[in-house]
C-alpha cells in the first residue's frame, strides 16, 4: 500500500472513530482522491481539506479539522496539525523512508509496474509510415509516443498490440510504377533507394503537367496493382519491400518494434462488408457522384466512403481496419498515435462506427500530438525543407561522441555509449512536453548535459551505479533507514514514492512526458542530495541506507527511461 492509500485509510478510520453513526462522509477510496500535496512543504507532506465534510456534519471546517487532529493516534505513521480547515499530515521521516525502501528491495525492476491492465488488450497503431517516402523527422513522435505507450501499459500488466499501419495503398503507386517505367530502371532505383523513388515521384508530377495522359497511364497501373497484375504487383512489393528495409534500420536505432505491419492494403479485401453494412444500415448517401456518411447532425463534413470511380479511400479502408482489430483482438482500447492534423479523420471515422452500432466505438482513442520543428525552422516536405531521421540520428550519435570524447576520455566502449546517448537525447526531447505542445528540435538543448536532457539523467544513473561499484559489501548490515530523514532524502524519497502513480496517470492520459518529467526530477533530487551528503562515510549502518537510496534512485531512473524507450548506460 503506497504512503497516501495508507494515509487515507486512517484517516477513514479516524473519522469513523469519532463519528460512528454519521452519514455521508468520505470512505478511504475517496479521501485518497481528496488528499493534496501542499505547496509549501512547511506546512505538511500531505493536508486532508475538511470542506467536503462541513456540509454533512453542520460544522466549520476548522472545527473539524481540529476534531480530527485530536483524535489522531498513529504517530508511527503521521503526526497531525490543523490549519483553518485543513487536516495536515507530517510524514514520520524514518517510517516513511523505510517503507519506500522495503517496497523497492521488495519490488526492485518491477516497482511502478502494477496488474490493473491483466486481461485487456489494447492496440497501438503508431509510426505507420508511408511506402516510398524516407523516413523523416515528421514520423519520429507517433513512432516514440506510441513505442512508450506500449511499453506503459505492458508495464501496467495489458497485452498489447503494437501496430504499423503502412501507407501502402492508392492512386500514387500506380504512378509511381508508370514513373519508372518511363525513366527508371532497376540498378538506379536499387542505387538510390527509397530517394529515387521519391525523385520519380515529383518527375511524375512534373511531367504530368505538361502531358495530362500520363494520369491515366498511372492510373491503369494501379488498376493493374488491384487486379493483381504480376509485374505491377512485383515492382510495387519491391518498393515495399525498400521502404521497409531503410525504416528497419531507423527502427533499430530507436529500439521499436511492432507485432504486426498490417497496413492499408492489408484491408483492401475488407472493405466491401463494411460498405455493402453501411448500405444495409441506411448510412450511405450519394453527393456529387460519390458515396458519404452525413454527418451534418455532428457539425462535420461528410466521411467520404466510395469516390465518383467506386474506389475506396483512406477512410475505408480505417473502418474496416477498427473493425477487424476489434474482431482478431477484441482490444478495450485502440490508440491512433497520428498527428494533430487527422483529428477531423479520426473524429469521423469513430463517428461513423458509431453510427454503424458497434457500442467498442467509444474505446477508440486519437493520441494527437504537435509538430516538431528544427532549430526553429518548419519543417515541410514541398519546400525541400526536410530532415532524415537517420541522418539526425547519425548526427546525435556523432556530437555524442565528440562530447564523450572530451568529458571521458578513458571511457570504455566510447561508441555504444555514444549511440546510446546520443539517440536518448533526440527521444528524450521528443517526449519531454505534454504531446500536443509543438517541439522545436536544438542540438545545444538536446545534448546539453547540464540541463534537462536525456544525457543529464543518463549521466545521474551512471553515477548511481559508479556509487553502487564503489560501496563495499553492506549485506550483512542491517540499514539505518533514519540516516534517509534530511530534507533532500526526503524529497528523493517522496519523488520515488509517486512514481508508480505517474506510471499510472502516464497511461490514462497517454501521455509519456509526464514519466520524462518524473526521472528528470528524481534526477535532479538524487544529484542535490549526492552533492549535500557523504554516502559512503560514516556508521555502516547510515552508508549502507544511503547506498541503497543510491540504488533505489538506480532503478527507478532506469525504469522510467526503459518506459518512454531510452537506454541508461552504467558507465559515461
Ligand atoms: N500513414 C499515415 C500518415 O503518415 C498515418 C496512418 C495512421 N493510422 C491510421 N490508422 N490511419 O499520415
Amino acid at each position: 500500500m503506497d504512503t497516501m492509500t495508507r494515509i487515507a485509510a486512517l484517516t477513514a478510520e479516524c473519522i469513523r472513530s469519532i463519528w460512528p453513526d454519521q452519514e455521508g462522509l468520505p470512505d478511504a477510496a475517496e479521501l485518497r482522491g481528496l488528499l493534496a500535496v501542499p505547496p509549501d512543504p512547511t506546512l505538511g507532506d500531505y493536508a486532508f481539506p475538511c470542506f467536503r465534510m462541513a456540509k454533512p456534519l453542520r460544522t466549520a471546517p476548522p472545527k473539524i479539522a481540529q476534531a480530527l487532529c485530536a483524535g489522531w493516534t498513529r504517530t508511527d505513521v503521521a503526526s497531525v496539525e490543523p490549519v483553518n480547515g485543513y487536516m495536515n499530515f507530517f510524514l514520520n521521516r524514518a517510517n516513511f523512508a523505510a517503507e519506500i525502501m522495503e517496497t523497492l528491495e521488495r519490488e526492485k525492476d518491477r516497482f511502478g509496474s502494477s496488474d490493473i491492465g491483466c486481461g485487456k488488450t489494447v492496440c497501438l497503431d503508431y509510426s505507420s509510415i508511408n511506402i516510398a517516402k524516407r523516413f523523416h523527422i515528421g514520423h519520429l513522435s507517433t513512432t516514440m509516443i506510441g513505442h512508450s505507450l506500449k511499453r506503459i501499459y505492458d508495464f501496467l500488466g495489458y497485452t498489447t498490440v503494437g501496430i504499423n499501419h503502412l501507407g501502402d495503398w492508392g492512386t500514387q503507386f500506380g504512378k509511381m510504377i508508370c514513373a519508372y517505367k518511363l525513366w527508371g530502371s532497376k540498378e538506379a532505383v536499387e542505387q538510390g533507394g527509397v530517394d529515387a523513388l521519391t525523385a520519380l515521384y515529383v518527375r511524375f508530377h512534373e511531367e504530368a503537367e505538361k502531358d495530362p495522359s500520363l494520369e491515366d497511364q498511372g492510373r491503369a497501373w494501379f488498376k493493374k496493382i488491384e487486379e493483381g497484375d504480376e509485374e505491377a504487383l512485383s515492382i510495387f512489393t519491391w518498393f515495399k519491400d525498400m521502404t521497409l528495409r531503410d525504416a528497419a534500420r531507423v527502427y533499430d536505432l530507436l529500439g521499436v518494434t511492432f507485432d504486426s505491419y498490417a497496413g492499408e492494403s492489408f484491408y483492401v479485401d475488407k472493405t466491401d462488408r463494411v460498405v455493402q453494412e453501411l448500405r444495409d444500415k441506411g448510412l450511405l448517401t450519394r453527393s456529387e457522384g460519390a458515396w458519404v456518411v452525413d454527418l451534418s447532425e455532428d457539425n462535420m463534413p461528410p466521411c467520404l466512403i466510395l469516390k465518383k470511380d467506386g474506389a475506396t479511400i483512406y477512410a475505408t479502408r480505417d473502418l474496416a481496419a477498427a473493425i477487424y482489430r476489434q474482431e482478431t483482438y477484441h482490444f478495450d482500447k485502440c490508440l491512433y498515435v497520428v498527428a494533430y492534423q487527422q483529428d477531423l479523420h479520426f473524429r469521423q471515422v469513430f463517428r461513423v462506427l458509431e453510427k454503424m452500432g458497434y457500442p467498442w466505438a467509444k474505446d477508440c482513442v486519437h493520441v494527437s500530438f504537435g509538430m516538431v520543428s528544427f532549430e526553429g525552422e518548419a519543417l515541410s516536405t514541398r519546400k525541400g525543407n526536410v530532415v532524415y531521421l537517420d541522418d539526425l540520428l547519425s548526427q546525435a550519435v556523432e556530437k555524442a561522441l565528440g562530447i564523450i570524447q572530451e568529458k571521458s576520455p578513458d571511457l570504455e566502449d566510447k561508441e555504444t555509449v555514444a549511440r546510446q546517448v546520443g539517440i536518448g537525447a533526440v527521444i528524450y526531447t521528443d517526449l519531454s512536453n505534454n504531446r500536443i505542445k509543438d517541439i522545436d528540435f536544438r542540438w545545444d538543448r538536446a545534448l546539453n548535459f547540464d540541463g534537462e536532457s536525456g544525457p543529464y539523467v543518463q549521466y545521474t544513473h551512471a553515477r548511481c551505479c559508479s556509487v553502487m561499484r564503489k560501496a563495499p559489501d553492506f549485506s550483512g548490515v542491517a540499514p539505518d533507514w533514519s540516516a534517509l530523514t534530511d530534507d533532500e532524502a526526503q524529497t528523493l524519497l517522496r519523488l520515488i514514492s509517486r512514481f508508480p502513480d505517474v506510471v499510472r496517470e502516464a497511461a490514462e492520459k497517454f501521455e509519456p512526458s509526464m514519466i520524462t518529467r518524473a526521472v528528470t526530477d528524481i534526477a535532479q533530487a538524487y544529484n542535490k542530495y549526492y552533492y549535500e551528503h557523504r554516502i559512503l562515510d560514516g556508521e555502516p549502518a547510515g552508508a549502507a541506507a544511503r547506498v541503497a537510496l543510491t540504488d533505489a534512485a538506480r532503478q527507478v531512473i532506469r525504469t522510467g527511461l526503459w518506459l518512454i524507450g531510452v537506454e541508461a548506460p552504467e558507465r559515461m
